[in-house]
Parts: structure tokens; sequence; C-alpha cells
């Protein structure tokens, strides 16, 4: 079995690990022992190594130790720092573009302007600002707070905020696009429009695209849409791949500004290969573009990877002999629904202090509800800690109705939730009928 190397360990890279170990055999660097990712490393018979996965010399003597053969990251930083760039350079089949790809996510900039050039009508009025002088004219152009500011770099979906959401009044709008411009020395400003967001992701070898079922997901840490972004609460995906606000034609909108856009990405030469994720608005006159990321989302990864008929191991085979197509990569006809769970502190203030919780995985895998681990490990048992300030863990299930995968998640948290543990209770609800 051919022998691959995932780095990371958030949720994503926890149901990356369980797609991966059912065709090949996982190996891992990571920085604590992601229990789902111990796990699988397992059952097909890998290795995993405690370590930093930035670490390139350290990546570099475990692939040669081990004699891995294949290479998976999905993680923003990883990316950036470029790790893809370092396995290519080994010699290994990879799937995540490289470092030069990744621009398309960490600069917000350099994606508007691709997506300029091949849908211009998709993308929002906005100014590119590099200074206090043209932010000071960027935002004496608004009446009220209806714009929103964009950072240039990383911030792991956290950094874009909106006026009358995360921002309240021009000046607060002003001061935050402020500290951004001092930080990234570049800010976007783009106005404020009205629409319902979605994900769309596809898998690339880059020259073909094969489209997953489209996502929502659910940002804001509370019920009711209130409180803060966060990388998401939760996600959910329908059987015909669409959401019920979309038309199938708004996709495949949204499919031909990917496809080009990994085109435009590698005239050159293939520094784009893997997934991409398009972040779009339906709006009253279309579908505007918000953003791309250079990887799955989290938790989008969960609910698509759990959508998939067709084995991860041979789309990555696919992509590998760059064979990849809708006739050979298949979709299940089902409902996928996503929770994540965090501690009280997540995304409201940050918190030096552990958050140590019970759980007990065999009633929630009784239940027919599948847990994927992220920022924990286990200290023994059904104790387990939080490791930093990101998300715990998920829970998902997939189901006939979005009603079935919706209950056996919810079921399976009935009386298995540590008290001290937080997660959005009404996901899904906005789709009940
Ligand atoms: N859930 C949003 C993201 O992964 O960027």
């Amino acid at each position: 079995m051919k022998k691959c190397l995932l780095l990371g360990n958030g949720g994503r890279e926890a149901v990356l690990a369980e797609q991966i170990s059912k065709g090949y055999t996982l190996y891992a660097i990571m920085p604590y022992p992601n229990p789902s990712i111990v796990e699988y490393v397992q059952q097909s018979h890998g290795t995993y190594l405690l370590g930093d996965p930035f670490d390139k010399e350290l990546v570099k003597k475990f692939v040669q130790e081990q004699g891995i053969e294949a290479c998976v990251v999905s993680q923003d930083n990883l990316l950036q720092e470029g790790l893809i760039d370092l396995a290519k350079e080994l010699g290994l089949q990879t799937f995540g573009p490289t470092a030069k790809g990744a621009k398309i996510e960490w600069s917000k900039t350099y994606a508007l302007e691709i997506v300029e050039k091949i849908a211009p009508e998709m993308v929002i009025q906005n100014r590119a600002i590099a200074s206090q002088e043209e932010l000071e004219q960027a935002i004496a152009q608004y009446k009220d707070d209806s714009f929103v500011v964009k950072p240039e770099g990383l911030t792991g979906g956290k950094g874009v905020k909106v006026g009358g959401i995360h921002f309240h009044g021009k000046e607060e709008g002003y001061q935050y696009a402020k500290q951004c411009l001092q930080e990234a020395g570049r800010v976007i400003i783009q106005d404020k429009v009205e629409g319902r967001e979605f994900t769309v992701m596809a898998f690339t070898d880059g020259e073909h695209i094969v489209v997953t079922p489209t996502t929502f997901d659910y940002p804001y840490r509370f019920e009711q849409d209130k409180g803060p972004g966060t990388g998401g609460m939760g996600c959910l995906s329908f059987e015909n791949g669409r959401l019920p606000f979309l038309e199938q034609s708004d996709i495949d909108k949204c499919a031909a500004v990917i496809l080009d856009t990994i085109h435009e990405l590698n005239r050159e030469s293939l520094e784009f290969s893997g997934v991409i994720y398009g972040g779009f608005f339906k709006c009253k006159d279309g579908i505007k573009f918000i953003e791309f990321n250079a990887r799955f989302g989290d938790p989008e990864a969960i609910n698509v990877l759990n959508a998939l008929e067709t084995p991860f191991t041979e789309i990555l085979e696919q992509i590998h002999t760059k064979t990849l197509s809708p006739e050979t990569c298949k979709f299940k006809k089902n409902y996928t629904f996503t929770v994540y769970v965090v501690s009280p502190n997540y995304a409201i203030k940050s918190s030096k202090e552990p958050c140590e919780f019970t759980l007990n995985t065999k009633a929630i895998l009784e239940k027919g509800a599948k847990i994927y681990f992220a920022s924990t490990k286990q200290i023994e048992g059904d104790q387990y800690v939080s490791v930093g300030n990101s998300r715990l863990f998920a829970i998902h299930a997939s189901g006939k109705t979005l009603e079935e995968a919706r209950q056996t998640v919810y079921q399976a948290m009935e009386n298995t939730m540590d008290e001290k543990l937080s997660y959005r209770k009404d996901i899904g609800e906005m789709y009940e009928h």
C-alpha cells in the first residue's frame, strides 16, 4: 500500500486521515497527538511523529526514513510555508498547492485581480488600499458602515469584518481597517451586499475540476447567527449537491470561475492541485465572489468527504495521473450534517487555561454519529483536554433526509456533552420545513 504523509492537526485533517487510511498507509507529523489521527494511523499500520510540521528538516528526514510516497496538506499556513513545494522536491505525489498557488488564499488582492479578469460581473465594488490617505478617502465614500474590511494575509477565516455585524459605525470600521493596513501594508474595503453565502469546493488535478456538494457553513459563534465570526460552528449539505436557494446554473457559474482560475494559476507550471474553496454570495443581481481558499474548509471537509462514494485515495490517484473527471469521482445522494464543539471561551476571549472535559465516545458512536477530534488531546480513558484556543471536536452524521442527519447528531450529543462545553443547537434550523 502506498505510504502517505498527512500534515496538520484539525478536524479537517481528522477526516482526511480517515479517508487516506482506507486506501493507503497513513503517516503523520503533528504537534500533539490528535486522537482521531492517531487512531487512523494505527488502523492503517502507519507511524506518527510528534513534532513541528513546519520544520522542513524534520519532515524531510521522516519522509526519507519511512519511505513515504505521497503527501496531503490542507492547512493554510503549511501551504503558505511551502510544505507542498518540499514534498514535490522530495519526489512525492502531492495533494495541495505550492506556496505560489496558495497565494490565491493569503492575498485577497491577488484573488480579486484574477476574478476581475475572468468574471468582472461577479466582483463586488472594492478598493485595494495601500496607504492611510487611500483608506481615509475610501471610508469617506460611505454614508454609514455599509462596508466590509478584508485584511491581507491568512486569518483562518476570521479576519473579514462586516459593517453592522462585526463592527458598528464608520469609525469602528475605519479603526479595524487601519489596524489591518498597519499589520499587512494592504487592506481591501468592499461594499456590503445583501445575499446568502455558500461554498463551492472542487477537486482539481491542475487541468480538470470536479465540483463537490455545495455546503452551507454557520460561521457565527452563537445561535441566531449572533456573536463573533469563527472558523465554523456547523455545516450541512444536501443530497442533490445544491442548497435550496441555489439553481444548478448558479453552481455552474461558480465552477466556471474556479476552472478558469486554476488555469490562470497553472499557466506557467503546476502550482495548484488538490482542492480549491470558493466562497460566494447569491444576491438579487446574481452570484458574487467573496474569496478563494487553497484548501478544504473546516468543517466543510467533514461534510464533503463523508459524501464521497469514490474512495478518496482513488481521487488522489486521479489527481496524480491528471485523469480527474465527474464520471470517476462520485458522491453519495445523502444529506450531511456537522456540529463543532468548543470551549466556552472560544472566539470570545483568549485563555491560556486548558479546558479539561469528559467525553463518552462509545455512547456517541453507538448512536450512529462520528467524532472528529481537532484541538484536543486525550488524557486517559474518557478524559480529554484542549490544546490552544481552537475548536475541540466535531460530531457528524449523514442521512437520507436533513432531519435524519440532524437528529442523529443532536441525539448523540444528548447527555454526552460535558457541561463545560459549548455548541450551537440551531444548526440546520433555517432549513426546517
Ligand atoms: N469554514 C471556513 C473555512 O474553513 O475557511
